[in-house]
């Protein structure tokens, strides 16, 4: 039994099947593409040394997509063909600077400055559509475009608003309430360090700034939160000191540290005018995800996936996943702030580990919402990974749980029956590890009753990836 480690071997060969063998019966209405990003390659081919790229956010990006039509489904994957790829495929190196890698012999102070040069292209987190282009997205300004039927790399989007590029950047922009443009962030470290928030309102990919936020202590944030009138960032005391990234020769998310007595600041900032509703501390907290947020009689209700500190950062390092050393784990935390009063609560949703969530984003991103889905685990320690998903009822806490032996799903993702009347009309689909069998299944759960209605099995295993997305066709 090798456990959940062969999630995180290399992954090498692209393959194309028209036809997966399907148990179990996919929806008639169910019709549109699945498409996946993930780490792929950890291990460098190379004749000297053996090189492998040190974090899991660092594995070199591959793109899976599933197709699903008239009851089948059809699968191919594609590593993208980025610098950073092609690098390490034909030279056997490690080029560019990574989340937790550095290039051999590299010096990183002049990177943060100007981003360019060396900071990685590989973008391996997460996939979003802006108009009718799709691009993969990583934590580097550097969205990388693919055709969405051959995955073939079209190459890095160019911010077409003669800003450059900027620094580190979100993977999880939101779709503004109501409007439908596209809102993220990007930091640069400078003596005084600053969040830009901006909308992207079409494919040209033009950024226009909505707000600027200074910070002396700039912290790492994987994601934000949008309601119907604000963009919630959580700056968890997971921070850098700027001249750490000046003068220090460490990959980037090394030069971030945990300090637990700044508290975690909610700062809430006003998309009509970018101005700064209020900026809210509560007790250190840190988190990748947020499940989404809204506003509710005077308090904005924020949901995340919280952890108690950052060692999740450690954790996730590909020599302990590998050595499946037990990892932290986080809980879905509910926290209300009083926008004018200015006091924050913090509540558990459930006592259910609870991580990678999805919603009905469609209809309920930014707005009160009842069910969210998630991984989550068995052993309570983190001693066997992400072994199970749940689908979280937020008023009530109650979870029903999918959960099979040896078996380790990936993020579910909810998507909407066509004619949907309720919430949970409609499937949550997970790419699902089976340890066991060495392979990996696509797998399609009833949401409302979080059971299994078939499975799509791929044959071999794919890498522990991070997210996704459904397109209808
Ligand atoms: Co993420």
């Amino acid at each position: 039994m090798t456990g959940y480690r062969i999630g995180f071997d290399s992954m090498d060969h692209e393959t194309d099947v028209a036809s997966l063998p399907v148990e179990g019966k996919l929806p008639r209405w169910l019709s549109g593409t699945l498409l996946r990003n993930g780490p792929a390659l950890y291990d460098v081919p190379t004749s000297g040394r053996p090189k492998t790229f040190r974090h899991w956010f660092d594995g070199q990006a591959m793109v899976h997509r599933f197709t699903i039509d008239a009851g089948k489904v059809a699968y191919r994957n594609r590593f993208l063909r980025t610098e950073a790829f092609r690098s390490v495929r034909e030279q056997g190196k490690i080029s560019f600077t990574e989340f937790a890698t550095d290039p051999c012999g590299s010096i990183f102070n002049r990177f943060f400055n100007r981003w360019k040069g060396n900071v990685t292209d590989n973008a391996c987190v997460n996939i979003t559509n802006v108009g009718d282009r799709v691009v993969a997205l990583s934590e580097t300004p550097m969205p990388v475009e693919f055709e969405p039927d051959t995955l073939a790399t079209v190459g890095v989007v160019d911010f077409g608003d003669g800003h450059g590029r900027g620094g580190p950047t979100s993977a999880h922009p939101h779709v503004e309430p109501g409007a439908g443009t596209m809102v993220n962030y990007s930091l640069s470290f400078s003596r005084e360090s600053a969040y830009r928030v901006y909308r992207v309102r079409d494919e040209r990919f033009a950024r226009e700034q909505i707000a600027r936020y200074g910070t002396q202590k700039p912290g790492y944030m994987h994601s934000f939160a949008i309601t119907e009138n604000y963009v919630v960032l959580a700056v968890y005391p997971f921070v850098a000191n700027p001249l750490s990234f000046l003068f220090k020769d460490k990959p980037f998310i090394e030069n971030f540290g945990w300090e637990p007595e700044l508290g975690t600041r909610i700062v809430v900032i006003s998309l009509a005018d970018g101005s700064v509703r209020g900026e809210y501390t509560t007790d250190a907290f840190f988190a990748f995800h947020h499940i989404n947020a809204f506003e509710q009689d005077g308090e904005l209700v924020m949901d995340v996936c919280a952890y108690d500190d950052a060692e999740i950062i450690h954790a996730t390092y590909v020599d302990k996943l590998r050595g499946m050393i037990p990892a932290p784990l986080s809980y879905a935390v509910r926290y209300r702030v009083d926008l004018d009063g200015g006091t924050v609560s913090a509540a558990r949703l459930s006592e259910e580990p609870f991580e990678l969530p999805r919603i009905n984003y469609g209809a309920h991103n930014g707005r009160p919402y009842q069910y969210a889905y998630g991984a989550g685990a068995t052993d309570r320690e983190g001693g066997n990974f992400l072994d199970q998903l749940l689908k979280l009822d937020t008023a009530t806490g109650k979870t029903k749980v999918w959960r099979a032996p040896g078996c380790y799903p990936g993020e579910p993702v909810f998507v909407p029956a066509p004619s949907a009347s309720r919430e949970d009309d409609g499937v949550v689909l997970s790419v699902v590890l089976n340890a066991a069998a060495a392979d990996s299944s696509l797998l399609v759960l009833d949401a409302r009753k979080f059971q299994v209605l078939a499975s799509a099995n791929i044959g071999h295993p794919i890498p522990f990836g991070f997210h996704g997305h459904f397109t209808h066709p």
